[in-house]
């Protein structure tokens, strides 16, 4: 067993309570217990405020947008085009019309490999990658014309299991054409070096695209200052509805890569002959979009950025740091990949126990964790594991919540011993 001699401390400024009392799930007891959710990297729990606007849209509001010159479609029309300056500005954006709506941050990536592959990329093309991905940016490159054989090269791991940024940048060669890369894993919690894969690419005219699922909640994102062309995110887990993503494009690709799905709204004229396209972002909005799941996720964002995202980083720093420290102590446990430069993400595994079985008897105690690959089977191969036991906090969890997870642990131990 380690012992750490480090001091740890039970003590943040950041006033947890008052925000967790905004999410009404924390009232509900699993088995009789307060439920301690550590799973927020899956999906983020709903304040109040969120679940009030969809409600409200829909019993108030709600009719189809850019369709009607009626009251009910041109006033909820103007708040979905309000949710698009916002997150403009959340992530600052030079445009609003960079920011286009999809279902989910995996149909953004969809959108991108699919555009990409039809105009730019030819047979012998290489897209640079990394051990990190979640399978949603791994599976829809592969899924772009097979007789294309375009080439995956993915960029190694350091021995902390880091991204090796340097192996990245060793990799670029003038067959690559795109880098895809996450800002955090999913997995295991490590942040990338954006801003310098970024000015490294943009050297040789490379365009960047970042899944920005896992970062987007936790820290201040800059897409003018990281330097990349592309970034994407989901609304689910930066406390918002499920059912919208967002993607963020430069005007300049926007513009020239061709549509994505073809329908309703995304189109100038049309006639059996011909037809000819809106200008972005309707181009990539085909269809009736995700309305009320729009108009939650903008006040979602506008919740953390009252909060503060300097204030919420630190606050899940410190409370990374707490359960780091305090699962160091607890015997048989394997923590996959600490460093530095890591989000509120703790992956491990126990000499005595699988993660199937440790998330059961963590699950009876209230503790909510996910186990698994974590839709990351190459980063699992890559670490010679199969799985792992994943625990992820956000802006509610509580020092009560992780010492629950240390006493639960405590019990794996106890029934395998
Ligand atoms: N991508 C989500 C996770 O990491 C679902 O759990």
């Amino acid at each position: 067993m380690v012992i750490t001699k480090l001091m740890i401390k039970n003590t943040h400024s950041f006033p947890v309570e008052k925000f967790r009392n905004q999410f009404p799930i924390f009232n509900k007891k699993i088995y009789g217990k307060p439920l301690a959710f550590l799973d927020t990297a899956a999906s983020s729990q709903k304040p109040q405020c969120v679940i009030d606007a969809v409600s409200k849209c829909y019993s108030e509001n709600y009719s189809n947008i850019h369709r009607g010159i009626y009251y009910l479609s041109s006033n909820l029309t103007k708040q979905y085009e309000e949710v698009r300056n916002l997150i403009a500005n959340f992530i600052n954006a030079e445009l609003p019309n960079e920011i286009i709506f999809t279902k989910s941050a995996t149909e953004a990536l969809n959108l991108i490999a699919n555009v990409f592959s039809k105009e730019y990329l030819e047979t012998g093309d290489e897209i640079i990658t990394t051990y990190l991905e979640h399978h949603a940016n791994i599976v829809p490159w592969q899924l772009q014309s097979p007789e294309k054989k375009i080439k995956l090269v993915v960029a190694e791991l350091n021995e902390d299991s880091t991204l090796n940024t340097q192996d990245l940048l060793n990799k670029i060669s003038n067959k690559t054409k795109l880098i895809s890369i996450t800002h955090m894993s999913n997995s295991l919690g490590h942040i990338t070096d954006i801003k310098k894969i970024c000015f490294e690419a943009k050297k040789r005219n490379i365009p960047v695209i970042v899944d920005g699922c896992q970062y987007i909640a936790h820290d201040k994102v800059d897409v003018q200052e990281l330097g990349c062309d592309f970034y994407v995110f989901s609304g689910h887990k930066i406390y918002g509805p499920s059912g919208v993503g967002v993607l963020y494009g430069k005007k300049i690709w926007l513009d020239k890569l061709p549509p994505y799905q073809g329908g309703g709204d995304m189109i100038e004229s049309v006639s059996f002959e011909k037809t000819t396209f809106a200008e972005i972002p309707q181009k990539y909005e085909a269809g009736t979009p995700p309305i009320a799941q729009v108009i939650g996720l903008g006040v979602a964002i506008n919740y953390i950025t009252s909060i503060g995202l300097e204030s919420i980083k630190s606050y899940e720093k410190f409370l990374y740091n707490y359960a780091y420290e305090k699962m160091l102590n607890i015997p048989n446990i394997n923590i996959i990949g600490h460093s530095d430069s890591k989000g509120a993400i703790i992956s491990f595994t126990m000499n005595n126990a699988h993660p199937s079985d440790i998330a059961t008897i963590l699950d009876q105690e209230g503790v909510a964790i996910r186990t698994g690959h974590h839709c990351t089977q190459p980063l699992m191969k890559r670490l010679g594991i199969a799985q792992t036991a994943r625990a992820s906090f956000g802006l509610y969890n509580t020092i009560e919540d992780i010492d629950k997870l240390i006493i639960s642990l405590g019990k794996v131990n106890n029934f395998f011993k």
